[in-house]
């Protein structure tokens, strides 16, 4: 056996080591970038984390990839309890982050904390997500202390798109720049394990990044946040009527699915299948 056999062997029989919300922090002080991907069952999930990704995010997009709204405000905790029991299910390494949807922590920092609790409990969650600033900070801090990791995400927050009213990029002019970055320092005084920036210029991310110890995971918000994260049927192509300038795609999966679809069809019209070795 020479030296790299005896690596692989080595490699292929050490039992894989779970990503922490510590290991993440390590990574950002090494300065190795942490890379996401959002899941919402367990056959993605597996395939994802056996790929090697960090951390998957049960998102509350799945109201927009899995049920069909033009928003993430109908999807509810019991959603997100059912997505997150099936990609828990899927992964043996990566961090998996249960989204908290709308609604679900905004009305008391004790109905966050048992919500959150839930998606812990029930569904198996290793860490949750939280979207806003300081209006979040308390519940933030009630979640942290009572050991619950939490992830916050500022700059374009989907649920807020409401009050909004447009996807466009935030944090493009001083005052809510200053304000976003207020709000990253709040939310790490108060617990938070990491930060996602979503649509922000790359300039008030790499500023936030470098002001802040924990790490910063950035959607649509430059190459300067210590990890990224896209929602998966955008990266693989199966999403392609969304095409906003920060999702890169490296896949058509779309159009090949289509193209399988298709030659089934006609193999089934044409008696091209099944087969007599396809048969009992
Ligand atoms: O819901 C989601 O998928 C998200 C990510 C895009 C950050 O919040």
């Amino acid at each position: 056996m020479n030296l790299s056999d005896k690596h692989d062997a080595e490699h292929q029989s050490a039992p894989l080591k779970r990503v922490t919300t510590r290991r993440l922090q390590d990574m950002k002080k090494k300065q190795k970038k942490i890379s996401c991907l959002t899941a919402y069952d367990a056959l993605i999930a597996r395939i994802i984390d056996e790929a090697g990704i960090d951390l998957i995010l049960v998102g509350d997009s799945l109201g927009n990839v899995v049920q069909g709204h033009e928003t993430t405000i109908p999807v509810t905790l019991e959603d997100i309890i059912y997505h997150t029991k099936a990609v828990v299910k899927g992964v043996q390494r990566a961090l998996v982050v249960a989204d908290m949807p709308f609604m679900s922590y905004q009305i008391s920092p004790e109905e966050a904390f048992r919500n959150a609790g839930r998606l812990m409990k029930e569904a198996g969650a290793s860490a949750v997500k939280i979207e806003g600033g300081h209006r979040v900070a308390k519940a933030v801090r009630k979640m942290t202390e009572a050991g619950i990791p939490v992830m916050a995400h500022l700059g374009l927050t989907p649920q807020s798109i409401n009050q909004f009213g447009s996807y466009r990029p935030r944090g493009e002019s001083e005052q809510e720049a200053e304000e976003i970055m207020k709000d990253a320092l709040e939310l790490e005084q108060a617990g938070a394990f990491a930060i996602v920036l979503e649509k922000i210029p790359m300039q008030l991310a790499q500023k936030i990044t470098s002001s802040l110890m924990v790490p910063t995971i950035g959607i649509g918000a430059g190459p300067h946040c210590d990890g990224q994260i896209l929602v998966y049927s955008d990266m693989v192509g199966l999403t392609i009527d969304f095409s906003p300038r920060f999702v890169r795609r490296y896949d058509n999966l779309q159009e090949r699915i289509s193209h399988s679809v298709d030659s089934y069809i006609q193999d089934i019209r044409n008696c091209n299948f099944p087969s007599i070795d396809e048969s009992y």
